[in-house]
């Protein structure tokens, strides 16, 4: 009695092994070619994060200017990118992003207004600010490096 219960067991036993083991050699392929593909195509930047990147440094160039007394004069950047660069995944102009885009382009160009009544500084940070501004809830990550463009 007692032997027979323990063969039917390990017949059960033998037969859920050899489930797990069809299982397995069918799962393992698909897994290992999904590995592969995706992972090479992720990780380059968007247009639109080397256009922020470029922002940054030419604002990080005011800022020491702006620190040694100078005056700046020029500004580069072809803004109306932020209208036109594509983002990356899960990105994308927003109802919020649009609300602060343009305040945003008018402050950076005010920068070099140079028949503007406002204070250099204040004209620097307020533009700053707009970056904070969009940035507190589009894309939160960069928030502590670009609080480092503010002049104290
Ligand atoms: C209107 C909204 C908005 C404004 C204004 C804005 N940003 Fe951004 N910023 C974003 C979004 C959204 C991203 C993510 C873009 C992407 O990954 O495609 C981003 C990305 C970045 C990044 C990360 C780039 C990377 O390598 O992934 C930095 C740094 C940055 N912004 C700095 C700035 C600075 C400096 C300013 C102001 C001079 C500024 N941003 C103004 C929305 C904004």
């Amino acid at each position: 009695m007692a032997y027979s219960l323990n063969n039917k067991i390990f017949a059960l036993l033998t037969l859920l092994l050899l489930c797990f083991n069809c299982k397995n050699e069918t799962e393992a392929k698909p897994t290992e070619e999904k590995k592969e593909k995706p992972e090479l195509i992720m990780h380059k930047p968007s247009e639109m994060a080397n256009f922020m990147n470029g922002m940054y440094a030419y604002n990080m160039q005011i800022k020491q200017q702006i620190i040694n007394g100078e005056i700046p004069a020029s500004m580069p950047l072809d803004l109306m990118k932020l209208h036109s660069a594509e983002m990356s995944n899960g990105h994308a102009r927003t109802p919020v992003w649009n609300s602060f885009v343009n305040v945003f382009i008018e402050s950076q160009q005010s920068v070099v207004d140079t028949l503007s009544n406002v204070e250099l500084k204040e004209r620097y940070n307020a533009t700053i600010n707009n970056c904070l501004a969009c940035h507190k809830t589009e894309c939160t990550g960069p928030i502590p490096k670009i609080k480092k463009l503010l002049i104290q």
